[in-house]
């Protein structure tokens, strides 16, 4: 197979792409950081690196037109994440989370259109944090949100053209991302875990993918209760 992962020079994305490759998948690994693009390449000939900055649509359009071969699999998994503390909103914070978890991978899926065929698959990084108010997630969550709905939205058309959607929505993952985390994060797993699993579910061709099950199963069940409960539950676990 064929596949194609941005955010693939640190955590979920790169213990994917080396998974991927030791079962002898060609990659092409998607980042910003050029020494860890190289290090990375130079590990195997299956691995190919391709410098791209996801918030800037114009290089994403670039970068694509100079794919060495046409993905099967495009795991579009770059993000990132910022807190806001106390409910002190701050616009430039939301903008640039937004920038990159919403509008990164809008940009993505833009540039993939001129090479896209029946039966690819499309892959889409979100997070359970998109299923459920929590507090310090104003920007994080919202931009989650937004891309899981748009994920949604688009497989009405896309599944029609043959192009399968799926969305990734993990809990805590041990990255580089979950490690400046300074409150305690239940249910934790190892990036080699996230992958396997991943990896798993995208083989039987699921359309939503949760991680770990038992975390994203309570906060999907919190998810349902009405909202004055949901507000109770979250606030006696998380700010009391
Ligand atoms: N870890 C968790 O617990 C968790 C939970 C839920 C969802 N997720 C989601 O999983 C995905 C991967 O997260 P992670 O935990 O593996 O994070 P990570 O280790 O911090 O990796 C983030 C990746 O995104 C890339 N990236 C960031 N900004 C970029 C930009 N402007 N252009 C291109 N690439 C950019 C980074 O590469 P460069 O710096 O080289 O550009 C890096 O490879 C994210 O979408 C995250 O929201 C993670």
């Amino acid at each position: 197979m064929n596949i194609l992962i941005t955010g693939a020079t640190s955590g979920i994305g790169q213990q994917l792409a080396l998974d991927y490759v030791a079962q002898g998948d060609q990659v092409i690994v998607c980042g910003r950081n050029q020494q860890v693009l190289d290090e990375l390449q130079a590990r195997s000939p299956l691995l190919h690196s391709l410098a791209l900055d996801v918030t800037n649509l114009k290089q994403c359009i670039k970068a694509f037109g100079q794919l060495p071969f046409v993905p099967d699999v495009w795991i579009f998994n770059a993000g990132v994440c910022e807190y806001i503390d106390d409910g002190e909103l701050d616009s430039g914070l939301i903008k640039r989370v937004m920038d990159v978890n919403f509008f990164g991978v809008v940009h993505c899926l833009e540039a993939m259109i001129p090479y896209q065929a029946q039966g690819q698959q499309v892959v889409v990084v979100s997070s359970i944090a998109g299923e459920l108010a929590l507090p310090r997630a104003e920007a994080y969550g919202a931009s989650k949100a937004a891309i899981s709905y748009l994920t949604q939205a688009l497989a009405l058309d896309w599944e029609r053209r043959g192009i399968a959607l799926s969305l990734v929505m993990p809990g805590f993952v041990a990255t580089p991302l979950t490690q400046k985390n300074t409150f305690s994060m239940p249910m934790m797993i190892s990036v080699n875990e996230a992958s396997q699993q991943i990896r798993q579910q995208l083989r039987e061709g699921k359309r939503f993918i949760y991680l770990p099950k038992r975390f994203t199963t309570l906060l999907r069940l919190v998810a349902m209760l009405p909202y004055r409960w949901q507000q109770k539950l979250v606030q006696r676990w998380i700010l009391s």
